[in-house]
């Protein structure tokens, strides 16, 4: 409940939506040693939590789950309103799907602001986590005016999220920036309360303490403190760069197709340029998943809305769609027409160490092979069940397969559309005596092409 003095641990902590975002998110200020309670408007999901169970794979959440519900640190709400009357600050870390016109959806944000209005009991901050697009924050300060019925203060901070899937809790305890936009020293003060044990480990690394003044950078201390706008824009341009740079790879990938150049060895030549680095400039078949596409998405309907030229960012995008087409043209051109062939397909997921398949090239890429006649036999090492969920359409002339070796069998090629690190130690000669055809289309240009040459089949990759 609510103390005067808020200090370090009279705090509770709540996170609304127990998601990707979310999960980690709430396990992770337990593991802090914040008391937190979880709320979702997704009754099975909550139930599953309570009962100790994950709702999707995330290396590390399982443990920190029976740790936090063990020590008690994390409980999970019966519903939102319960969250809101127990805690002193709620992440907002509900999702923002994609509507109609690529605008992301903002109703989840809304309906948490308005229980937050409507169950307030004392002075509440509501950080908003989830990716948003610019100017949310202060349409969740007039959804609070409109419904607030009592004279309690309710503020609004933006802490945004840069956590990837697979290494969500990694990147949560390890993070390379806390980003915080806070209208006030109270608000202000809290989250650097609340993220203090992270402050001090980045800290502990060498850099500076200065936790008095508010300033745009705390120097050393790869915090950022800024207003709630240019904190949500920082987000939103840190995924639309990361998106560039993987477009900008692949589009150079096109050319060293054409040229008769490797695509992987120019992005070590780029990536060495400090200035450029050797992060996300990996050629292949795109990048999916529920962020990526649907903030650049976002990103393009707010250079809109905001009369900035959005080319750029529809360049990104269009060239990120070209990927599929130019994956399953190759291959047809491989195997001289796809009808009837018979395809294994390594990998499903959006990428490796996840479940998701959310976005991912293989949804497209799949249902193109199909239209082209051809059959399936897929296997990813966490994805194949998420992925024969949400396929829509025909799954006559798809078969799953609980190895990739199983895959492989009688198969005309093999597609890899996700590197999985088990990829790379199948035992080749068990594959050979496996499969029909020797083609082996490396979608992640992730394979090591001079061995798989050597052991007699054909290997091609994107740009290499
Ligand atoms: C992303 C951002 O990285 C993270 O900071 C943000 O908080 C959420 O969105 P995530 O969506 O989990 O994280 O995945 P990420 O690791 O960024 O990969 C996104 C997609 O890009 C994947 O499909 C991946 O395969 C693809 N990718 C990534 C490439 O195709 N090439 C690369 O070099 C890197």
């Amino acid at each position: 409940m609510i103390q005067s003095n808020l200090g370090i641990k009279d705090l509770t902590l709540s996170v609304l939506g127990l998601g990707h975002v979310g999960l980690p998110t709430a396990l992770g200020f337990a593991e802090l040693g914040w008391n937190v309670i979880g709320a979702d408007d997704d009754l099975d999901k909550t139930r599953m939590l309570s009962l100790g169970q994950t709702p999707f794979y995330e290396p590390g959440i399982k443990g920190l789950l029976d740790k936090h519900l063990e020590s008690g640190r994390f409980k999970v709400a019966t519903d939102s309103a319960t969250a809101v009357k127990e805690s002193d600050v709620l992440f907002v870390c509900v999702g923002t799907p994609q509507s109609e016109d690529g605008s992301a959806d903002l109703s989840q944000v809304e309906n948490a602001a308005r229980t937050v209005a409507q169950n307030t009991n004392g002075y509440k901050l509501i950080v908003e986590k989830s990716t948003n697009p610019v100017s949310t924050a202060e349409n969740v300060k007039m959804t609070i005016s409109q419904y607030l019925d009592t004279d309690h203060q309710v503020e609004v901070a933006v802490n945004p999220e840069f956590l990837r899937e697979g290494r969500a809790l990694e990147d949560f305890f390890n993070p390379d920036r806390i980003v915080i936009g806070v209208e006030s020293e109270r608000a202000k003060d809290l989250l650097f309360r609340i993220y203090e044990p992270l402050i001090n480990n980045i800290n502990q690394n060498g850099e500076s303490a200065n936790q008095g003044e508010v300033s745009p950078y705390m120097s050393g201390q790869k915090i950022v403190v800024t207003d709630l706008n240019t904190a949500e824009l920082i987000k939103h341009s840190s995924n639309a760069f990361l998106a560039m740079k993987v477009s900008f790879i692949n589009m150079v990938s096109d050319l060293c197709e054409s040229a008769g150049a490797d695509v992987n060895d120019v992005a070590i030549g780029l990536g060495m340029d400090p200035r450029i680095g050797p992060d996300f400039l990996r050629a292949g078949v795109g990048f999916g998943g529920y962020c990526l596409p649907k903030d650049l998405k976002a990103f393009i309907r707010i250079a809109k809305d905001n009369c900035v030229d959005e080319s750029l960012l529809e360049a990104i995008e269009m060239i990120n769609d070209q990927r599929v087409d130019r994956f399953v043209s190759k291959l047809a051109l491989l195997l001289d027409g796809l009808a009837g062939r018979k395809l294994a397909v390594w990998g499903l997921a959006f990428k490796p160490e996840t479940d998701d398949v959310r976005d991912a090239p293989s949804i497209k890429i799949v249902q193109r092979l199909l239209e082209h006649g051809a059959s399936v036999i897929l296997y990813d090492p966490q994805a194949t069940d998420q992925f024969m969920e949400s396929f829509q359409g025909s799954t006559e002339k798809i078969s799953c397969a609980s190895s990739a070796l199983d895959a492989a069998v009688g198969a005309e090629a093999v597609l890899l559309l996700c590197e999985w690190e088990e990829f790379k130690l199948v035992d080749l000669e068990e594959l050979r005596s496996r499969v029909d055809g020797r083609v082996v289309l490396d979608g992640r240009n992730f394979l090591d092409k001079k061995l798989i040459s050597e052991m007699g089949f054909s290997y091609y990759g994107m740009g290499r």
